[in-house]
């Protein structure tokens, strides 16, 4: 599968969006991730449906939107965020009970259905819906803030979701998110993974260069 990197606009510079947005757009970045918390579920509020709506309008013909929702209760949403453009909707296994009925109504309104995995959580959760799961999100840092430290747990978790692709021919894309940067991104590739997601070591400096620093590493795992 190929590897892509996916900026989270949680650290972009929301002022002024639309310079950051065509930095993205210069350096051929095809996937953007919107990170959307409730301060329920994680202890920070983000943005929500009217941000993505605006964001939509302006850019969705550029990238493909690749919605985090860090929620409670997801499945109460679910329109919400397929209205406004989202192209894969990723709720949390630990936000509902229901996750497996969730992932079936996303993908019964024709987009991609991800189920993300907190650091604490068993990777055995989420035996059950890696059938179903078109995308499956391991989270590398505990969810909420951006510019946190990479949690080494992650790495077994990427090479055992690339394992039972492997051996029962499913076909989920296998996303890391939080705490990624140029010294550490070689690492989760080698195991496996093939969106990674990159907020403030893509947005904190110059833009064009924090990505073609990405790009040669992802860049090389690709040819
Ligand atoms: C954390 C979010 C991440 C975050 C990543 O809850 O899901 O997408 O923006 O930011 P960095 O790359 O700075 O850890
Ligand atoms: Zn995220």
């Amino acid at each position: 599968m190929k590897k892509y990197l996916l900026p989270s606009l949680l650290s972009a510079n929301f002022y002024n969006i639309e310079n950051d947005l065509n930095e993205l757009k210069k350096c051929n970045i095809k996937i953007i991730h919107l990170d959307v918390m409730d301060g329920i579920f994680v202890p920070n509020i983000s943005f929500g449906i009217p941000v993505i709506k605006s964001l939509s309008d302006a850019v969705k013909k550029d990238f493909v939107f690749d919605t985090h929702l860090m929620i409670k209760d997801p499945e109460r949403y679910v329109d919400e965020f397929v209205n406004v453009g989202s192209d894969i909707l990723t709720i949390h296994i630990e936000a509902t009970d229901g996750f497996k009925n969730v992932l079936e109504k996303i993908k019964s309104k024709g987009i991609k259905a991800g189920i993300s995995i907190n650091p604490e959580t068993d990777i055995h959760m989420i035996d059950d819906v890696l059938c179903v799961a078109d995308l499956v999100l391991v989270m590398s840092v505990h969810p909420g803030f951006g510019g946190q430290k990479f949690i080494d747990g992650a790495l077994d978790k990427i090479k055992y979701l690339h394992d039972v692709r492997e051996k029962k021919g499913y076909n989920y894309v296998i996303e890391v998110d939080g705490g990624i940067n140029v010294s550490n991104v070689k690492n989760v590739i080698d195991c496996g993974v093939d969106y990674v997601v990159a907020g403030s070591a893509v947005f904190n400096g110059d833009i064009e260069q924090n990505i073609k620093s990405f790009y040669k590493i992802i860049g090389e795992s690709n040819e």
